[in-house]
């Protein structure tokens, strides 16, 4: 005999549906992400799918990545220390290694002290959204990274966005606010300092007058300007001689350093202030000890050897010619970020796959990651590149017919 059909609740609709739905919308735009998995370092030659490829799309501008000393200090720190602090820096995750590399991080940077995050992301996170909070205001270039326009939209404060480097749109937007504003009110300017998706360098001499003569403090990442910009590799900040005169500089251990981790470097006053106040430092467990001591030995090298931003720049410079001879508009002088802008997404992608066809990788950037309109491909270069392999780069470039899309 058949059990009696009991009655149960109607079956739902699936609550999770609209996410199959949304990522269709998202590939027929022709923006779908897929993630690319390497089978090698991040280093001038990659391996994918099996096949050797020349990389021409990482951030680690100065080789330091799989440097054998990076890598030795990440694993003797790994055996001294564990594979992860185990807490918060505020709870038991402090270490003296941590110590340490924020004072190296400090006398790189010119600044009295550094205070690290346990990546550039957060950094930006914590630091706008405890700098600033409601009743104040931060100005914000249009073409900041999102880890800065997510620390804007955290801080709950009125945000201003800039057209991108129009010192002249910022100056109107802070003389127009201080005027309505209470005095004790905060203004907090925010940029990068190399653009990371268009590679030019903010005009940091203009903003930080604006800043000075609004009373504004300024906050300038450079996260993609450490190592590879500025006397010895110092940031655009120590190279528009603006050493004093920024109060908030971010970094990342990411890039350049070949790690992970990000730090702001500025007064110990404002080291103790974020340290109470920087939910993304208080409530995060301390950065893993491999990557700070990778960190620190990257930073030795780097002043070590300052022939390494100096080559890298020189490499962007070579590629630069070649993608102007393509026909793209890059950067003059180019940091190691070379955007070859191209439009629609489609063309991109085609242009990306055609590149990998011969042998380069090159990552296409689409919506929202850069404007509706200017999808490209951004072309990075790491120190350790031969001048040969930038060479073969910019002709697989001319090669794959000229911007288009
Ligand atoms: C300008 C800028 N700021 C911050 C970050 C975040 O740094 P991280 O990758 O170390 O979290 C990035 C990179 O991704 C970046 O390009």
């Amino acid at each position: 005999m058949n059990p009696p059909q009991v009655a149960g609740p109607m079956q739902a609709a699936d609550p999770l549906a609209f996410c199959a739905e949304e990522v269709g919308r998202i590939e027929a735009a022709g923006l779908l992400r897929r993630v690319r998995a390497l089978q090698s370092a991040s280093e001038p030659e990659v391996t994918l799918n099996g096949r050797r490829v020349l990389c021409l799309a990482s951030n680690n501008y100065l080789g330091l990545a799989a440097h054998p000393e990076v890598v030795d200090a990440a694993a003797e720190a790994a055996r001294r220390y564990g594979a992860g602090a185990g807490s918060a820096r505020l709870i038991t995750g402090g270490l003296v290694l941590h110590d340490e590399l924020e004072a190296r991080l400090a006398a790189f940077k010119g600044t009295e002290a550094a205070l690290l995050f346990s990546s550039g992301y957060l950094a930006n996170l914590g630091t706008v959204s405890a700098l600033v909070g409601p009743g104040d205001a931060v100005f914000s270039d249009a073409l900041n990274h999102a880890s800065i326009i997510d620390g804007c939209r955290l801080s709950r404060a009125e945000v201003h966005v800039y057209r991108h480097a129009d010192v002249a749109d910022l100056d109107e937007r802070l003389a127009n606010w201080r005027r309505r504003v209470p005095t004790e009110s905060r203004a907090l300017v925010v940029t990068d300092s190399v653009f990371s998706m268009d590679g030019d360098i903010a005009p940091l001499p203009d903003i930080v007058d604006a800043c000075e003569r609004h009373g504004a403090i300024l906050m300038v990442d450079e996260a993609h300007a450490t190592g590879v910009v500025g006397p010895g590799g110092r940031g655009a900040v120590a190279g528009y001689g603006l050493d004093g005169r920024v109060g908030v500089v971010m970094g990342t251990l990411s890039k350049a350093f070949g790690a992970a981790g990000g730090f702001i470097a500025g007064s110990a006053d404002l080291c103790a202030y974020l340290r109470n106040r920087a939910r993304s430092f208080i409530f995060d467990t301390a950065l893993p000890p491999p990557a700070a001591a990778a960190a620190l030995t990257a930073l030795t090298i780097v002043e070590r050897e300052p022939e390494r931003p100096v080559r890298a720049r020189r490499l962007a410079t070579r590629l630069a010619t070649g993608l102007r001879a393509a026909g793209y508009a890059v950067p003059d002088p180019p940091a190691a970020v070379l955007p070859a802008v191209i439009g629609a997404p489609e063309a991109a992608l085609a242009l990306s796959a055609r590149l990998l066809d011969s042998g380069v990788l090159v990552t296409a950037i689409r919506p929202p990651t850069v404007p509706q309109g200017t999808s490209r491909l951004r072309a990075t270069v790491m120190s350790t590149h031969t001048d040969a392999q930038i060479d073969r780069a910019a002709a697989a470039f001319a090669a794959a017919g000229p911007p288009s899309g």
